[in-house]
């Protein structure tokens, strides 16, 4: 299988890129920090610099379509997490949430479904925060928002996509050990670690479109 992933250079997207390559598929992966993906050597896997809060995404649609003729998953895994009280976000703090959070997951979509077959499957990374009815957590508002956002937006993709054959599925994340959790959370020890939440990431994203279109599921031991 051809796959793209955003947000590939640490964290779940970092071991989500390892797991699709020790099974032999080819990972077109995405972050502007690559040092991690330029160290792993594999002929499979092609790693890409690329800020997803610039506008113009022409250079990185290029690259994906000299990469692959056709693209056979796209996980928007990448996502930005800024913390602060409700009343304390500027305006530039919610314009780079939504600008990495939804905006270029939407942009993703748009430039890649025209290298998509029927049978592609497009997996948007989204948060229990951001699953409807979940607890809240104070200082979480936006980015469980921007979350929300995408959640409801992979609902959207997959009915307008459905004449093409291309599933879109959201999986809302409990909580993972990863660099974005701790930098949030220093004292917070979450039950899953990278490895463990990119297996079942791969899993989902190579069968779950056989059972399951247009859907957010949970996927958290942590909260309801
Ligand atoms: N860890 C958790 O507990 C948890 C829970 C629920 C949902 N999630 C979601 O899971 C996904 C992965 O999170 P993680 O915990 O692995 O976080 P992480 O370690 O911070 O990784 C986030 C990734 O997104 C990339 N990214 C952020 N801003 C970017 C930008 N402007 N352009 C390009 N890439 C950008 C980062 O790469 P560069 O810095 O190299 O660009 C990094 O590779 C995110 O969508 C997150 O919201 C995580």
């Amino acid at each position: 299988m051809n796959v793209l992933i955003t947000g590939a250079g640490r964290g779940i997207g970092l071991a989500l890129t390892r797991a699709f390559l020790n099974d032999g598929h080819s990972v077109l992966a995405v972050s502007r920090n690559i040092e991690e993906l330029n160290k792993i050597g594999n002929a499979n896997l092609t790693a890409y610099s690329f800020d997803l809060l610039n506008n113009d995404f022409t250079p990185l649609l290029e690259k994906v379509s000299k990469t692959f003729i056709k693209l056979d998953i796209l996980i928007n895994n990448a996502g930005m997490l800024i913390v602060k009280p409700l009343l304390e976000f500027s305006d530039a703090d919610f314009d780079k949430l939504f600008n990495v959070n939804v905006k270029a997951a939407y942009k993703m979509v748009r430039g890649c479904v025209p290298l998509m077959n029927q049978g592609s499957h497009i997996v948007n990374i989204s948060s229990i925060g951001g699953f409807q009815g979940s607890v809240k957590f104070p200082g979480l508002a936006l980015y469980s928002a921007s979350k929300g956002a995408l959640a409801v937006l992979t609902e959207s993709m997959a009915i307008e996509l459905a004449d093409e054959k291309i599933s879109v599925n959201a999986l809302a994340l409990g909580a993972v050990q990863t660099e974005m959790l701790s930098a949030a959370f220093p004292e917070y020890k979450a039950p899953l670690q990278p490895d463990e939440m990119a297996s079942f990431i791969k899993y989902f994203a190579l069968s779950g479109h056989k059972v399951y279109n247009g859907k957010i599921l949970p996927v958290s031991l942590s909260t309801p």
